[in-house]
């Protein structure tokens, strides 16, 4: 976690984030409205106490006194509604703008390259788009115009309490200094303890999150017991750091009290001396009684809405530097046919995820329209990258893949990825029904068209065996199928989007032996009419292809047809006859 360093107004970024208030530029300027007359009716309600009691209580008036009490109802109820209009409004306003905003850094998110993903934990982006963006929300409806509201509230007051005793004055302000010198302190420990307890929120969500992910593994290999163990350290760091920030508030609320006491005590008997040698009224006593109060909230709660607005701050910085990352993959291409043949090229191609470790070295190899392409290899060979980059998840370091002929980069980056179906082992389902995890909700894909897809891959059957069919829900990562069944639903996600590339990377090892013969006809279907590349253990698959490419470190070490290599009599034939053993087995 990233320290808390923002300054509370840091003008660059409120500026920033007062053009997504620009829409809404009515409300924020209603709200700003309302916010000054409040500030200009406080004084009005000690005003008119003094008035009553000096006018018609000090010599009894029954009638003027209803009349004073109809007026400061009156006051009393536009207060309350303007009060009541003002939060809304300003609540409103921060939704809105959150709103905009959430759905302006999802959707950068969402365009980011898979190598931010490698390197950024996903948590840390949830925190982003989730909580990070609250605060910001706060910035409009307890930030900034209520601050202004309670700056110009206090200014008002102390100028009408001035106006009517000086000396009052001076006796009811005497322990403020003190007051500010508080709250100052106040704010710097509070700010201290609130970073600390972000960063255990931010530590408890992870672990609570990383855990239920995992918890399959957890209970597999029995470590609920220390799980529990590392959980319930989390969780009182957790405790430790929000009492913390309870222990500074708890001083601090009750030495406010006390100083507001001493005002008060000091101005009560310096007023009630002054009243009885007839120098001050009563009334003015009595409003000032209540001026006091005017004075001491707004002070006392300053602070926490400096915090309140430096969190926002801290919350907009961190959300404008997700919207400011450029990690994108450069999409500058132009080309986008109506229909691609399908003629791929690699044309020694060198690929390192990170600096210089290269995962491909000088890997060249052609594979014409139409035809099937097979992969095979040890784990870590670099099958997988092959894949990665040729659908542009990553970009290579040197070499050309070409699409027949253009450099992949030439194409529009949605075109060339809609062109490239990509299957891969690690199937991801969505919580959603089979036809939608199938369709990935094109609107343009109908259930009929689904249902002849599924047909023709030989899954029908299979899907319609499930209670509700079409419509049963996979739930949460699909985790109400197996994995074999969960391949055969993104066998028909691939073959529904009718790419002119086909990519099957290990989507069929999951599948057990009975489902052979399914695998075999739905690889015929999808493969059949459209350049194909299928990574498999699979012999049938393999031998089927037209050419086997065997990888080992990075590199190709072995090329040609099923016979051809088995006649070579190297790796290939080794790890034929080993998946031989293993199949018979
Ligand atoms: N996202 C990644 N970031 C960094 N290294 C990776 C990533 N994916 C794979 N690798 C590394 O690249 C090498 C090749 O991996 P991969 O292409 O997945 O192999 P295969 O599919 O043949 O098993 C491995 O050493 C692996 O550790
Ligand atoms: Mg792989």
């Amino acid at each position: 976690m990233s320290s808390v360093s923002g300054k509370a107004f840091d003008t660059k970024l409120l500026l920033r984030l007062m053009q997504y208030a620009k829409p809404y530029r009515t409300t924020l300027q209603l709200g700003l409205l309302m916010t000054v007359i409040l500030a200009f009716l406080a004084p009005l309600r000690p005003i008119l106490i003094q008035h009553t009691v000096d006018k018609y209580i000090i010599t009894p008036d029954g009638a003027g006194l209803l009349r004073m009490t109809l007026i400061m109802t009156g006051l009393l109820l536009l207060e309350t509604m303007l009060q009541f209009v003002n939060t809304y409004l300003t609540n409103w306003l921060g939704q809105s703008v959150i709103r905009d905003l959430r759905v302006q850094v999802y959707a950068h998110i969402t365009r980011f390259k898979l190598k931010y993903f490698d390197n950024t934990a996903i948590g840390t982006l949830v925190t982003r788009v989730v909580s990070d963006i609250e605060t910001i929300a706060d910035v409009f409806s307890q930030g900034i115009l209520v601050i202004i509201g309670d700056l110009l509230q206090l200014v008002v007051v102390i100028v009408a309490m001035f106006v009517i005793d000086w000396r009052l004055s001076l006796i009811s302000l005497a322990s403020v200094p003190l007051l500010i010198v508080t709250t100052y302190v106040f704010k710097k420990a509070i700010k201290i303890a609130f970073q600390d307890v972000r960063t255990q929120v931010a530590r408890l969500n992870a672990f609570v999150q990383e855990h239920l992910t995992g918890m399959s593994i957890i209970q597999i290999f029995n470590k609920e017991e220390s799980s529990f163990k590392k959980f319930s350290k989390v969780n009182e760091e957790h405790r430790r750091a929000q009492i913390r920030a309870v222990w500074i508030f708890s001083i601090f609320f009750p030495v406010v009290e006390i100083l507001s006491a001493i005002s008060l005590g000091l101005l009560v008997w310096w007023g009630a001396k002054g009243v009885i040698e007839g120098i001050v009224t009563l009334g003015n006593l009595f409003a000032f009684i209540l001026f006091i109060f005017m004075l001491f909230r707004p002070i006392r709660q300053l602070a926490d809405r400096f915090n309140t607005l430096q969190m926002g701050m801290v919350g907009s910085e961190r959300v404008f530097n997700i919207l400011d990352t450029q990690a994108h993959i450069e999409n500058k291409g132009t080309v986008s046919p109506a229909k691609l043949k399908g003629n791929i090229e690699f044309d020694k191609v060198w690929f390192a995820y990170k600096d210089e470790e290269y995962v491909l070295k000088e890997v060249s190899f052609r594979v014409s329209e139409g035809e099937t392409l097979a992969i095979v290899g040890a784990t870590g060979a670099g099958k997988s990258s092959i894949i990665n980059i040729l659908s542009r998840f990553y970009e290579i370091n040197k070499g050309i893949i070409r699409v027949d002929g253009v450099d992949t980069r030439e194409y529009e980056l949605e075109f060339l990825r809609k062109s490239i179906g990509v299957v891969v082992q690690d199937v991801f389902l969505f919580s959603d029904s089979i036809l939608n995890n199938i369709t990935l909700n094109d609107p343009d894909k109908s259930e009929e068209e689904v249902i002849e897809a599924a047909k023709r891959v030989g899954i029908h059957n299979f899907i319609q065996q499930l209670p509700g069919g079409y419509q049963f829900d996979v739930r949460e990562r699909g985790g109400m199928l197996s994995l074999g069944q969960r391949q055969l639903i993104s066998f028909l996600r691939a073959y529904i989007h009718n790419p002119q590339i086909l990519v099957l990377d290990e989507a069929t090892s999951s599948v057990d032996s009975e489902s052979e013969m399914l695998i075999q006809e739905a690889i015929q279907a999808l493969t059949e009419n459209r350049t194909s590349i299928i990574i498999a253990h699979r012999l049938a698959t393999i031998q089927a292809a037209d050419r086997i490419l065997v990888m080992d470190h990075g590199k190709i070490v072995e090329r040609g047809t099923h016979q051809e290599l088995l006649k070579l009599g190297g790796q290939y034939k080794r790890l034929y006859d080993l998946s031989k053993l293993k199949e018979s087995a």
